[in-house]
């Protein structure tokens, strides 16, 4: 057996039958031993710079399934603090900041304070990295600039995105101003995680989707791509996988444009064309609906037999279109991991 552990194998380019398997937000609420340590700190961002905490966050899911990677346990709201915005977590509504609205707001976020607020990060890092067995790989990961910033000027999630479009719209300058602090911040902090022991990268655009094709293109690939070459600079073998989630067909120009060695796709793309446009191009991550999980039976097992026989020819890494939600039943979770890996 090759001693390069079977989701960077995939991420070379390689084909592995079974594929590789891990889910966006594996670790969290969906897991009863998640629940408990979580309810021991307030404030999730002191549960995410707690190593103690988010350590063992990041290894129960590992326990359970034997997935191929941890994932960095954090959020990708940690950079907004880090800049010096106020951020909390409310219980039962996410995230709530103190928004951005003005060109003093932008000026104020301060870069050279992003490495020394998030070092606690980089602890949880290497705790993680060392406690992995030989065979599962660690995931680091930041929110792209779009993304993020969509929290910084809308305040909350659940939002139709109007006021970051419209700032992006008549205030290009001073936008391009915050999307330019963010990529310094994100490019520094992913390469710090791979210092400290990431040995692949994903960058989630989880809000791509709300932009037209003009816009998508300045706001979400470009970014993407200066990042990529950013860490590459200093990493370049690193792998990096994109998700700039709901793009449609701009996920192919996305994979073209950015040097990505990874897409990860939402529910929504077709897999017949993920495999002709997209299998040529990198490996792809996907892509399970997060709702035939939460539903499991007939339908959840069948979706997950077509989308191995669509792309288990790979490259291909099993992963769902979007996280698990919070009321998913894990043993829904396992029953998936049994499918993709041959015991049922
Ligand atoms: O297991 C993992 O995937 C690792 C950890 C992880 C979290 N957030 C933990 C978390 C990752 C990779 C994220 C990414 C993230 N965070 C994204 C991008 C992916 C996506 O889902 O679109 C976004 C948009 C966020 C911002 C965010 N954080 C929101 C909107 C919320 C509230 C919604 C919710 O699910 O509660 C969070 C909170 C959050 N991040 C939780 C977890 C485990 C729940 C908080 C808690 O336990 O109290």
């Amino acid at each position: 057996m090759s001693n390069v552990k079977p989701l960077l194998r995939a991420l070379r380019g390689e084909p592995l039958s079974p594929p590789p398997c891990w889910f966006m937000r594996q670790a969290g609420r969906y897991l009863p031993e998640y629940r408990e340590i979580r309810s021991t700190a307030d404030n999730f961002l002191d549960f995410c710079f707690s190593p103690e905490l988010a350590v063992e966050a990041a290894r129960q899911p590992l326990r359970r399934y034997g997935f191929d990677a941890a994932i960095l346990f954090s959020d990708i709201l940690v950079i907004p603090h880090g800049l010096g915005q106020q951020v909390t977590f409310k219980e039962g509504e996410g995230p709530v900041l103190n928004a951005l609205e003005t060109t003093e707001d932008i000026a104020k976020l301060d870069v050279s304070m992003v490495m020394g607020r998030l070092e606690p990060v980089m602890e949880i890092v290497r705790q993680i990295s060392f406690g992995l067995d030989e065979q599962t790989a660690l995931i680091g990961f930041a929110g792209a600039p779009f993304t993020v910033a969509f929290y910084m000027i809308e305040g909350r999630g659940g939002t139709d995105g109007t006021k970051i479009r419209r700032w992006a719209a008549e205030r290009p300058d001073e936008f391009t101003a915050l999307m330019d602090v963010l990529c310094e911040a994100t490019s520094a902090y992913l390469i710090e995680q791979v210092n400290h022991g990431a040995e692949a990268l994903q960058l989630f655009d989880s809000w791509a989707g709300l932009l037209p094709e003009s816009q998508f293109r300045r706001w979400v690939i470009e970014p993407n791509r200066q990042i990529v070459e950013a860490v590459h600079r200093v990493h370049p073998d690193v792998p990096i996988i994109g998700f700039p989630r709901n793009a449609g067909v701009l996920y192919r120009d996305f994979v073209r444009e950015t040097g990505v060695q990874g897409i990860s796709i939402d529910a929504t793309v077709p897999l017949a064309w993920a495999a002709t446009e997209l299998l040529p191009l990198c490996t792809v991550q996907g892509n399970l609906d997060n709702h035939l999980l939460l539903s499991g039976g007939m339908a959840m097992e069948n979706e997950v037999r077509t989308i191995l026989s669509v792309l288990g020819d790979g490259p291909f890494i099993f992963n769902l279109g979007h996280g698990i939600l919070p009321p998913t039943p894990p043993a829904h979770v396992g029953r998936v991991v049994d499918i993709i890996r041959g015991a049922a």
